[in-house]
């Protein structure tokens, strides 16, 4: 099911996209059976498919998953969309940010206490595992757990069980574990931070929430969802997008990712003086521009970067004596996963697409590619992959 906002030939010609009622909350969700879901994933770039197919996989198994992504890019909604889709979804769904309370009190959030086990514990407390038994516990902004707390956390994963404190009572739970954080935990693992069993324990099953600027493709099928639910919140009619607004918001770098996209969108339609969304668009040039690419950008971003350089440069060749995996120095096989990681596409046309499509029943790929045609430079690429 794909939903887009309609552009009539009026429309086009004034330069406005116009919001068909019709078209309206059709977009692409996931959704469950039995109609308990509230959150839409918005979204039909490959980069989003490929997390909501993810999603759909790991939800079904018990296993520890670990969500990263830049802030805004929808952790929280994935970890919730985990639980749903889960075996767990009649069961709690519990949330804990471990950057939002102070170490100290966090072993005492996690695991619960006793009456009296410190200054204060004026009565016995269950903790967030307790609370989650059957269910599931997203625990947010790992990479800010205390080091002192990191052993008694591992110890939980592995056992399912743990005392609370002030007690040598053991309470046995049955809890799933999804974490995220928008830091580089193999980095903090690398200065010490985080220890190294604690990561690989929680990177079981890792997912990795591309930011919105590389999948602009999104970005008016979010508009056009975040316009309709706001203007309904708000009681406003608009059902028009000038065409400029549009690209301005494409090509606009949203560090901030949805969550910025939502909020100026919420902004527009609360000051819409009529029924045609205009967002402060100065202010979002005047972003960008301020931001110097090198001040802001990580260590991932610089990588993507460079890879996304080289598959330029050899036409998204990545194997073979002169693919990118070469020139990079790397086996293919790390380049792929590489660029699965960094959220990566190849760029495949619908032609190319399509007959890969088959390749899993039909090879061999290369040879049809020539048979019916088609450019085999490109297949090169894609047969590569
Ligand atoms: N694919 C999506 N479709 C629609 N709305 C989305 C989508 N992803 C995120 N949102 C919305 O964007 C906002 C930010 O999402 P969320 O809180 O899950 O991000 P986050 O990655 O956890 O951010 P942070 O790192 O700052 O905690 C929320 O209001 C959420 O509902
Ligand atoms: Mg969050």
């Amino acid at each position: 099911m794909t939903g887009r906002a309609s552009w009539t030939s009026e429309a086009r010609a004034s330069g406005l996209m116009v919001l068909d009622a019709t078209e309206k909350g059709n977009h692409p969700v996931y959704s469950k059976s039995d109609g308990l879901i509230e959150q839409e994933i918005v979204g039909d770039s490959l980069a989003i498919q490929y997390v909501l197919n993810q999603v759909r996989i790991v939800a079904k198994t018990d296993s520890m998953t670990l969500i990263q992504g830049e802030t805004g890019t929808g952790k929280e909604v994935i970890a919730r969309a985990i639980h749903d889709q889960s075996l767990r979804n009649r069961g709690p769904f519990v949330k804990l940010n471990c950057a939002a309370i102070p170490g100290p009190l966090l072993e005492s959030e996690l695991f619960g206490h006793e009456r009296g086990a410190f200054t204060g514990a004026f009565a016995q407390t269950k903790g967030r595992f307790q609370l989650a038994d059957k269910g599931t516990l997203f625990l947010d902004e790992i990479g800010d757990l205390p080091l002192e707390l990191q052993p008694k956390l591992l110890r939980v994963l592995q056992e399912q069980e743990f005392e609370r404190l002030g007690s040598s009572q053991t309470i046995r739970v049955d809890v799933r574990v999804v974490a995220a954080t928008n830091q580089d935990l193999s980095q903090l693992v690398a200065n010490k931070q985080f220890r190294a069993d604690l990561y690989y324990r929680l990177n079981v099953i890792p997912i990795i929430l591309p930011p919105l600027r590389d999948r602009a493709q999104d970005i008016p099928l979010l508009v056009e969802y975040f316009v309709t639910k706001l203007s309904a919140r708000f009681k406003k009619v608009i059902d028009s997008i000038p065409e400029e607004v549009m690209r301005i918001l494409k090509a606009h770098d949203w560090p901030g990712n949805i969550r910025e996209l939502q909020n100026v969108i919420e902004r527009a339609v609360v000051l819409a003086p009529d029924s045609v969304l205009r967002p402060a668009l100065t202010e979002l040039k005047q972003m960008t521009k301020q931001r110097s690419a090198a001040a802001t950008r990580t260590l991932a971003e610089a990588e993507r970067e460079h890879i996304l350089e080289v598959l330029k440069q050899t036409d998204w060749l990545i194997g073979g004596r002169d693919g990118a995996a070469t020139r990079l120095g790397l086996p293919r096989t790390t380049l792929v996963y590489k660029m699965r990681k960094l959220g990566i596409e190849t760029r495949r046309s619908s032609r190319v697409r399509s007959v890969q499509q088959k390749h899993d029943t039909e090879p061999p790929l290369f040879e049809r590619a020539a048979a019916s045609g088609l450019p085999t430079e490109r297949f090169r690429a894609v047969a590569n992959f």
